[in-house]
């Protein structure tokens, strides 16, 4: 009797301990379940936030519709057959204004031109208008059979050709060409072998789409650091004249890297004065 009583009362104190570590590893189990939920809501979450926050600082932009505008063109695709017209709907939706005798293209120096045009308002690059300053430095892709916008495991720059992000810049930098006028500047470094650089998106894109007489000429700015390894005289440059629309003048001249820094720092310098 009395064996069976304790033999009971074992049994009973085995299955609440059962039970107890059940309970704890289901605990455990929803606790990663719900933290994995969270840093993949935020992953996502995170790239709708960015682009609203920038979005927002510009006036007169509807930024859920044009958040809605920018997600057609990859949700629910494969990321490698993402072509740049896919796009369409959101620049129209941000309305590019044509910006005559301040537009600024750059090659090969994006932090100092935009350490300039940042400081300085006499200049802008795609990134300083909504179409680029929303979307700078950020990755996103969709997959086939989802709704979701992914920020990581996305194909790179080379990786596929049509990829979302390759695609957007070449569809944005050619809008953002299309819609330039009188005198535009380019920032080019004189720190590279070749300045126009082949393949590159000033190069193969932007050049290409300026016309004359809506464009009346092309000024380079050719940076000159300390390690400078050419000048105005370089062949890659009368490349870049052959490549102009007939009609669009031309001119270059070497500006060192510290002189731009002074022009971005006194605001007293005139526009078009730094050069
Ligand atoms: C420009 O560079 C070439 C060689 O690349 C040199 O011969 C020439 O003197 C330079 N011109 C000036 C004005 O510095
Ligand atoms: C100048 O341009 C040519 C042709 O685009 C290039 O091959 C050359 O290396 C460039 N640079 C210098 C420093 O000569």
């Amino acid at each position: 009797m009395e064996q069976r009583e304790s033999g009971v009362v074992e049994r009973k104190r085995r299955r609440r301990k059962c039970l107890l570590v059940f309970g704890v590893v289901l605990l455990l189990l929803l606790i990663l379940a719900l933290a994995l939920g969270l840093t993949l809501g935020r992953s996502s979450g995170g790239i709708k936030n960015t682009f609203l926050e920038r979005c927002q600082k510009f006036k007169d932009l509807n930024c859920q519709n044009v958040w809605d505008a920018f997600q057609q063109a990859y949700i629910d695709r494969d990321p490698c057959s993402i072509p740049g017209d896919a796009y369409e709907p959101f620049i129209t939706a941000l309305s590019l204004k044509l910006q005559c005798n301040r537009m600024m293209f750059w090659s090969k120096t994006k932090d100092l031109v935009h350490s300039f045009t940042q400081k300085q308002d006499c200049f802008v690059t795609v990134e300083d208008v909504p179409l680029g300053a929303i979307l700078d430095g950020l990755t996103w892709c969709g997959k086939e059979g989802s709704k979701e916008t992914f920020t990581t495991g996305c194909p790179g720059w080379s990786d596929c050709a049509n990829n979302p992000v390759r695609s957007f810049w070449n569809q944005a930098s050619a809008a953002f060409a299309d819609a330039a006028c009188g005198d535009v500047s380019a920032m080019l470094s004189g720190s590279i072998e070749t300045p126009f650089s082949p393949g590159s998106v000033f190069e193969s894109i932007e050049v290409r789409r300026l016309r004359s007489p809506k464009v009346k000429r092309m000024n380079v700015i050719l940076v000159m650091e300390e390690n400078a390894v050419t000048n105005c005289t370089n062949a890659s440059l009368e490349n870049l004249q052959k490549v102009l629309n007939a009609g669009i003048s031309y001119g270059c001249k070497e500006v060192t890297e510290a002189q731009i820094h002074k022009c971005s720092s006194d605001p007293k310098i005139a526009c078009g004065a730094c050069w």
